[in-house]
């Protein structure tokens, strides 16, 4: 038994260590990261073709878990978890459709009228959650389709619903990948959330998830689906604008676009996201709520579409009110919300 395990150490550790000589701290320390590496591919359900791309993952699994066991290790208001990105380089993380859904949109122009402009900050509640009000419906999870953009606009408008008829009703991101092909919107090759507002509204309604489940895939656009729900209009925040934002977030869920390709993102686990992110906005999600921390660092309350083993539960909180206009991660460039 000894002797076998002696062998199993020396075989992994010439295996992952590309045959150079080690000491036997290191041979542990990889024997300990393979197990975990076994121990992820089966909570994830992952299976390799062969031995060479085991091997390849297994060395950007080690990367990754190193990277967020020092990043954890100092003092930020937020932490990493080995999530269900951990085999993938944040390179490739920031070419998969579940972070690049988005479509550039330099061209936008803006809808006229912010309904909630002349609010007066004095009267706006200190923190929102629209979970609590019975706004939101579960995390889903978009897989590794570039649909985004249609999670986005459908959480909200799951919110403006359930505010105007007090039904919460899960909609269908699919009907939007399927049969929102005609404009700006290409399924699992990206969209934007406005545009989803445009079809939403044309095609007189979305109907109910449960009718038109998810498949995660481009399909055709089956006719004749029922609306189960619908909104009159939509209506952009004004730019580079948290205070904006935070009028119309008081009011409902809003859609909002942010840059979600810093491995930061890629491996959030929770706490308040702070600190340095990119404004190459490639990712939509919901603003859901705001508030403060005991230590008193205001956040967003976002809810993302990868599921419940990202993030805190499928949620997300980012830095409020930061000294760039754009926001963290751009989220005050380009919010939306429907009306009805
Ligand atoms: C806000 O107030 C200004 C000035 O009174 C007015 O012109 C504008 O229409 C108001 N906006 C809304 C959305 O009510």
């Amino acid at each position: 038994m000894a002797i076998h395990k002696a062998l199993l150490l020396a075989i992994l550790g010439c295996i992952c260590l590309g045959g150079t000589v080690t000491s036997a701290r290191e041979l542990n320390d990889d024997l300990s990261m393979a197990a975990k590496h076994e121990n992820w591919m089966a909570q994830y359900g992952r299976v390799y073709k062969d031995t060479t791309e085991k091997m390849r993952r297994f060395e950007v699994f080690k990367a990754n878990v190193e990277f967020i066991e020092t990043f954890n290790a100092q003092n930020h208001k937020f932490w990493l978890g080995v999530n269900q990105f951990a085999d993938i380089t944040n390179d490739e993380f920031r070419t998969t459709n579940t972070n690049k859904g988005l479509k550039a949109n330099p061209m936008r122009v803006l809808s006229t009228g912010f309904r909630y402009e002349n609010l007066s900050f004095d009267a706006l509640p200190a923190t929102m959650d629209w979970r609590a009000k019975g706004a939101v419906t579960p995390i889903k999870d978009q897989g590794q389709c570039g649909c985004c953009w249609a999670f986005s606009a459908v959480a909200v408008t799951e919110g403006i619903v359930k505010l105007k008829t007090s039904k919460l009703i899960s909609l269908s991101e699919q009907e939007l990948v399927d049969c929102d092909v005609h404009g700006e919107d290409q399924g699992c090759e990206g969209g934007l959330m406005d545009d989803a507002f445009k079809f939403i509204i044309k095609n007189g309604g979305l109907t109910m998830e449960s009718r038109y489940p998810y498949t995660a895939a481009d399909g055709k656009c089956k006719a004749g689906s029922n609306s189960a729900a619908t909104i009159t209009g939509f209506e952009d925040v004004p730019a580079n604008n948290e205070g904006a934002l935070m009028k119309a977030v008081a009011n409902q869920p809003v859609s909002v676009a942010v840059d979600g390709g810093d491995m930061t993102f890629q491996f959030y686990s929770g706490g308040v996201m702070t600190g340095s992110c990119g404004t190459d906005l490639d990712h939509g999600i919901a603003a859901i709520g705001y508030g403060k921390t005991s230590d008193g660092t205001s956040f967003w309350l976002m809810k993302n579409s990868w599921g419940t083993t990202w993030g805190e539960i499928g949620y997300l909180r980012m830095e409020k009110d930061i000294a760039d206009k754009k926001g963290m991660c751009g989220l005050a460039m380009e919010p939306s919300y429907p009306t009805k």
